[in-house]
């Protein structure tokens, strides 16, 4: 079926652009990407071809944790910029028909936000503490943590603090960094200012909200123990965890988009990580969010019956609450797919990061083969482009960076590294600042003579946005060739796929009439019947029969 395109809510298809700000462009030339960056290069993403930008957090905060730590939700951190050079980046974007999503962080404050502050000063037993999940601890004076629960970032997830009168006293929960406090949402100020938070930014024009651990606002308020099975939780457990996926969430999320739908079509994407497609669905459940990431999908490697199957059950789960998928294959949080694609074990599914039943970063660690992952990832963009959905992409994946694994110990500053007491590398390999020019560092991240406030590799120019312009073998015109074909094509605005019978390894699948995809997840040439099809792109380029698909590759025929 195709939906008639006026009648189609926008978000249901769209490619939507990451932007890590403090890595895109550096507008100042402090090291540190900002506002002003982004503004110089909006038209390089209206040209990319995507719909529209979701910016990481920019509000104000002490970056325990890269601004997952808010201090204040309704401003701009002075890193980045001012409110009035968001309101002109949100201007300028719409001006040139990009939408922009925020990036909503409701499971926990900084703990500089002024709430936080005033809990730590008012004491045991007053209103300012009920807004966190202060608890008195256990054992001899209360000397122990209140449960066993681990931080995602290592170490347990209880600190204890420092009561007015200098001793040791309560404990609050933190599933991240200490800095990080959970917030407590049952105390209905709690809901009330994230709705009125929601509603300010849409004030100033923003288009829709990436919500931070969506799965984890709601503890169980028995606080029980997890137990040794519970705290390395596996995907496919389907015991309840008293920390993610508590069912109370979807009633904070009934409210979300009540408060949205006031404003039109303004989609909310929830981070959630649950131990089952059928889990995600709920989240997404007509009255509910709009769309939700499908992580099984990333965490499907290059293995053609995990991807196979991370599409057809995610779709499936989805089917009956009539909402559209949500495919990516990079973010901030992840190893970068070039590195991760070129490992042998392209398909390992473990965990570094428990930030849920499902588990999410993949191991840094490992040799990579980075031809191999690029030329895949050639073929896992065409394939997930193809799939009915929307997709997002994550800043630099279209140059086809790869995760930076060399970078000096005292330079990484991902918590992570810190809290694991320096076992976990951490995230900040794949945060590294853009190359957008040829020559030397900075490479046009920011001003000539400015340093990027993490190292970029030497080699870099070569995979800029100047070096790559122009030349049709390239990472980034392949992207731009995909995105303009997705939006001129009907068949990408088909609801629904079907499978056609393709030989071992391969993947073969119809959308609308007359789009064909075909992706070869083996090392091995296999015959491609086109089908009376021409080729519309492929991520490599084919011998001029037409009739054979290379390994690892991928086409799309229309
Ligand atoms: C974000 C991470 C962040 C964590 C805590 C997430 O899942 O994507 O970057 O560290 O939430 O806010």
């Amino acid at each position: 079926m195709t939906v008639d395109d006026a009648a189609r809510p926008w978000w249901r298809d769209a490619v939507v652009y990451q932007i890590y700000i403090r890595s895109f462009a550096d507008g100042d030339g402090d090291g540190i990407g900002d506002i002003a960056g982004v503004r110089s290069r909006l038209p390089y993403l209206r040209d990319l071809g995507v719909d529209a930008v979701w910016i990481n957090p920019w509000f104000p905060s002490p970056m325990a944790d890269g601004g997952y730590d808010v201090a204040d939700y309704r401003d701009i951190d002075p890193l980045f910029g001012t409110l009035a050079d968001a309101d002109a980046l949100i201007a300028e974007a719409h001006g040139l028909g990009l939408r922009v999503l925020l990036d909503i962080v409701p499971n926990h404050t900084s703990d500089r936000h002024p709430w936080f502050v005033d809990a730590l000063a008012a004491g045991r037993g007053s209103p300012e503490r009920l807004r966190y999940l202060f608890r008195e601890g256990r054992g001899r004076g209360g000397s122990e943590p209140p449960t066993d629960w681990e931080s995602v970032f290592g170490g347990p997830a209880w600190t204890r603090v420092l009561e007015p009168d200098g001793l040791p006293g309560q404990w609050y929960l933190h599933l991240f960094a200490p800095e990080q406090p959970d917030l407590d949402w049952s105390h209905p100020e709690v809901r009330a200012e994230f709705e009125a938070i929601l509603r300010f930014w849409y004030e100033r024009g923003a288009d829709g909200f990436r919500i931070d651990v969506a799965h984890g606002l709601v503890k169980d308020p028995a606080f029980p123990d997890l137990g040794p099975r519970l705290r390395a939780p596996r995907a496919g457990d389907p015991r309840p965890h008293p920390h993610w996926d508590q069912d109370g969430v979807h009633d904070i999320y009934r409210r979300w988009r009540a408060v949205a739908d006031a404003y039109g079509e303004r989609p909310f994407v929830a981070e959630v990580f649950v131990s089952h497609p059928e889990r995600l669905a709920r989240f997404v459940r007509p009255g509910e969010l709009h769309t939700a990431f499908d992580f099984r999908f990333l965490k499907a490697g290059w293995e053609p019956n995990r991807l196979r199957e991370a599409i057809d059950d995610g779709l499936r789960a989805l089917e009956p609450v009539g909402a559209p998928a949500t495919w990516v294959l990079s973010n901030h949080d992840q190893v970068r797919h070039v590195t991760r694609l070129g490992r042998a074990a392209a398909t390992a599914p473990e965990a570094v990061l428990p930030l849920g039943p499902a588990g999410t970063t993949l191991p840094v660690t490992g040799p990579s083969d980075l031809a191999l992952g690029r030329r895949r990832a050639r073929a896992a963009v065409l394939l997930m482009l193809a799939l009915p959905g929307s997709a997002y992409l994550y800043q630099g994946e279209e140059l086809g960076l790869e995760e930076v694994l060399d970078l000096p110990d005292e330079l990484l500053q991902d918590p992570a590294w810190m809290r694991s007491g320096h076992t976990i590398r951490g995230r900040d390999g794949c945060r590294i600042p853009l190359p957008w020019t040829d020559g030397a560092s900075p490479f046009g991240f920011g001003p000539p003579g400015s340093e990027p406030w993490l190292p970029q590799p030497a080699g870099w120019g070569a995979l800029s946005v100047a070096a790559q312009t122009g030349d049709p073998g390239s990472m980034l015109e392949l992207y731009r060739s995909a995105l303009r074909l997705r939006r001129e094509h009907p068949g990408f605005r088909s609801d629904g796929m079907t499978w056609l019978d393709a030989p071992d390894g391969v993947l073969r699948f119809q959308r609308g009439d007359g789009l064909e995809v075909v992706v070869n997840v083996t090392a091995d040439d296999v015959r491609l019947d086109p089908g009376g099809h021409r080729v519309l792109l492929a991520s490599v380029p084919l011998d001029s029969e037409g009739d054979v698909l290379p390994g690892d590759a991928a086409v799309w025929l229309g």
